[in-house]
């Protein structure tokens, strides 16, 4: 059957780390048709909306997603961010983000002593800090109030969690859980709560709870304590760009957002790079690494492991970007990835 992909390149240099990883997946020749969707902020400049009303009937109608970044200088980010990628995830119910931080062979480390880092963080990607709840009041008075309501849901927590320990189960049955149910006592403590009701149905997975603060600063003195990391909305966002600079920077990383079946969204951490953007500078590895994980997700497998072996063969060969100490561009990462899945 063939695969129908959507893309939206977005903005910044969402387009060109999208042009590479479709160039790594077409080396392949697979069934798979692409299908081009012009959403962003240039959409927003000429129809006043990211993205058209029906635009989840429109990527419903695929079989993945694959994401540049949203963001441009000229609108507020919670406009675009709000306009596009929330209602997406929040639309198609993509409720775990997956997030690998492996820091491959050949890329420098920022950490003295070069330890091992390879984790796999799941982040609730529809719900806590992020559910779009809350209000504004006195608007532009002294007394103004701005009002940010986390909302976690037992169903909510319950599905991100279960999938974790699934993960946990298939990698090194460890599994760690952050919140901050310390200071907070309601929305993280019914998710530590959950956390061990769903551990009595799987015994052979240790786990630890770790509040957030100690995680970040555990991250840094000892990655290599760490394996399967869940953790919240706002928690795992941070956590991950935390994980992005352990694995080389924020150009290595790769995400995938899951639902329980039909379409999945991939897209690399990072955002637009507006501050690198046009200049055929920006790592495109990890939109490729997105790639991988689509691949997966499309019940590619063998297609998934060569690309993941191509982006490693280049990064011990140092075709790397600058962000990862390397000069070549863009397109010279991209073609020497495509010229691997080829050869
Ligand atoms: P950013 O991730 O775009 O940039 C942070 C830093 O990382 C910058 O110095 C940038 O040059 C660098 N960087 C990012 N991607 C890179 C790559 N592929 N290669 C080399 N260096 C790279 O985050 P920032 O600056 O906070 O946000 C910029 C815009 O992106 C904002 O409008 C923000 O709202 C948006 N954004 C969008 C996201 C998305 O669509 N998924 C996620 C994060 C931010
Ligand atoms: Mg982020």
């Amino acid at each position: 059957m063939t695969h129908r992909v959507a893309v939206i390149a977005g903005d910044g240099a969402g387009p060109e780390v999208i042009a590479e990883a479709r160039k790594a997946v077409d080396a392949f020749g697979l069934d798979l048709e692409w299908h081009d969707l012009d959403w962003g902020t240039d959409h927003y400049h000429r129809h006043g909306a990211m993205m058209p009303a029906d635009a989840i009937a429109t990527v419903r109608a695929h079989d993945a997603i694959l994401l540049g970044a949203v963001g441009d200088p000229s609108v507020p980010d919670h406009i675009t961010l709000w306009g596009l990628l929330l209602p997406l995830r929040q639309g198609l119910d993509l409720y775990a983000n997956l997030r690998p931080a492996r820091l491959l062979d050949g890329v420098p480390s920022l950490l003295a002593g070069r330890p091992p880092v390879d984790m796999l963080f799941v982040r609730e990607n529809t719900e806590g800090e992020y559910s779009g709840v809350g209000g504004r009041a006195h608007q532009g008075l002294d007394l103004e109030v701005g009002i940010e309501t986390s909302v976690f849901t037992r169903a909510g927590v319950r599905r991100v969690v279960e999938r974790a320990f699934a993960l946990a189960e298939e990698r090194h049955g460890v599994l760690t859980s952050a919140t901050k149910s310390n200071a907070s006592r309601y929305g993280y403590v019914l998710w530590d709560e959950v956390v061990e009701e769903l551990h009595a149905d799987h015994p052979g997975v240790k786990v630890e709870r770790v509040l957030v603060d100690a995680l970040a600063a555990r991250m840094i003195s000892s990655p290599q304590s760490l394996d399967v990391v869940v953790a919240s909305n706002l928690f795992g966002d941070i956590l991950t760009d935390l994980a992005a600079v352990l694995q080389g920077g924020m150009g290595m990383a790769a995400s995938a957002s899951l639902g329980a079946g039909g379409v999945a969204m991939f897209e690399p951490v990072h955002g637009s790079a507006p501050d690198i953007a046009g200049q055929g500078i920006a790592n495109p590895l990890g939109a490729i690494w997105s790639a991988v994980l689509m691949l997966e997700h499309l019940g590619e497998r063998d297609a998934a492991a060569r690309l993941m072996g191509a982006v490693e063969g280049v990064c011990r060969e140092g075709i790397l970007t600058r962000d990862v100490g390397g000069s070549a561009s863009t397109n010279e990462v991209g073609d020497a990835v495509a010229a691997r899945v080829a050869a």
